[in-house]
């Protein structure tokens, strides 16, 4: 595809993370993330919380994500926006303000599907896959794999049938009393543990799908069998609990993807979304990939969760096709890819 030259601004603001980026040229100039701590106190994100938190954060986000990159407005060519999947509040107030900026500087409005920008991150840097290769998407709402065709062509091969595996992370660390979200915690603890210290059951899905919801009920009955035998139980094996839950979450997602590799036999594989940040994922996917001879592609940190950066390089590529929308359009928090 010959690239036509562009300077985009793109606002994401489907979850609890307030984010804009400027993109020149298919190079990401700034990619500034405003997150939102107010949730942790509640263990989980209300979403009312959250849109206040937009409305109050995507004025001076945005400024700097334009004073950073050093443009004008005026400069701007098209502004992109996340149109779903997310919360409706919280989609609403990215999307309006996208509207309203794209009208006032009569300039087109592209909208951007989220998980398939999480895929098109790995179009930021330097080492990027060539067509077709697959990507396991796990995020905080999805688990997927997807096999990426072109940069707007992608087809989901398997995805979870209950929870994703970012809440699966999240839900057996608030079982462990930590505070929301417990991803990243479980990663830290998990670093210390022995990952075979306490075996989980592993639920059989056919195909490509998932099931995590069935590991959130034994994680539970698991402590409760153990806490009541001993009311320290958790402070004293946090590192090897979270070592072997983890452990339990990750064969989950490789089995499968080694299923969908032999499946496809593509050995191009790519990881995106929240859960991609961590570290004994990265590791796993590293290994296996130098033993079977993939090529494995695993994003920076700064575009694992949810940024801007991932909204504006989607957008870049619609730009080329002149995908642009009318300012009709109107949040949708079950949007599919087209
Ligand atoms: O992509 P993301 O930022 O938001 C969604 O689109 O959902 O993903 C958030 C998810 C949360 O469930 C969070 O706990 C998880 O990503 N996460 C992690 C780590 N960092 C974030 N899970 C495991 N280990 C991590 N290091
Ligand atoms: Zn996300």
């Amino acid at each position: 595809m010959l690239l036509s030259a562009c300077t985009l601004l793109a606002i994401e603001s489907s979850c609890d993370e307030t984010s804009a980026s400027v993109l020149k040229d298919g190079k990401i100039l700034s990619n500034i993330v405003a997150t939102q701590s107010i949730h942790e106190q509640y263990g989980g994100v209300v979403p009312e919380l959250a849109s206040r938190e937009h409305q109050k954060n995507i004025v001076p986000v945005v400024d700097l994500a334009l004073k950073t990159a050093q443009i004008e407005l005026d400069n701007l060519d098209a502004i992109a926006f996340t149109r779903g999947p997310g919360l409706l509040g919280a989609l609403l107030v990215g999307s309006s303000f996208a509207k309203s900026l794209a009208w006032a500087k009569k300039i087109p409005l592209i909208e951007v599907q989220h998980i398939q920008a999480h895929v098109l991150a790995h179009f930021i840097g330097e080492d990027k896959p060539t067509f077709p290769f697959l990507c396991l998407t796990v995020s905080g709402g999805h688990t997927q794999i997807v096999l990426v065709k072109d940069y707007l062509e992608m087809e989901i091969l398997g995805e979870t049938q209950d929870d994703a595996v970012g809440e699966a992370f999240d839900k057996t660390a608030k079982i462990m009393g930590l505070p929301y979200p417990g991803g990243a915690l479980i990663d830290k603890y998990a670093k210390e543990g022995n990952p075979l210290a306490f075996p989980f059951p592993i639920v059989e899905m056919p195909h490509l799908d998932f099931s995590f919801s069935g590991i959130k009920t034994a994680f539970l009955n698991f402590l409760n069998n153990n806490q009541n035998k001993n009311q320290h139980f958790i402070q004293e094996n946090i590192h090897d609990i979270c070592a072997s839950i983890q452990h339990t979450l990750i064969q989950i997602l490789i089995k499968k993807l080694k299923k969908a590799i032999k499946q496809t036999q593509i050995k191009q594989v790519a990881i995106a979304g929240g859960v991609s940040a961590n570290s004994g994922l990265r590791q796993v996917l590293k290994e296996e990939g130098e033993k079977n001879n993939w090529k494995v592609f695993i994003p920076d940190f700064e575009y694992c969760t949810d940024n801007a950066a991932m909204i504006a390089i989607t957008a870049y590529f619609k730009y080329q096709k002149k995908m642009f929308v009318s300012q009709n359009v109107s949040p949708l928090p079950r949007m599919e890819w087209e």
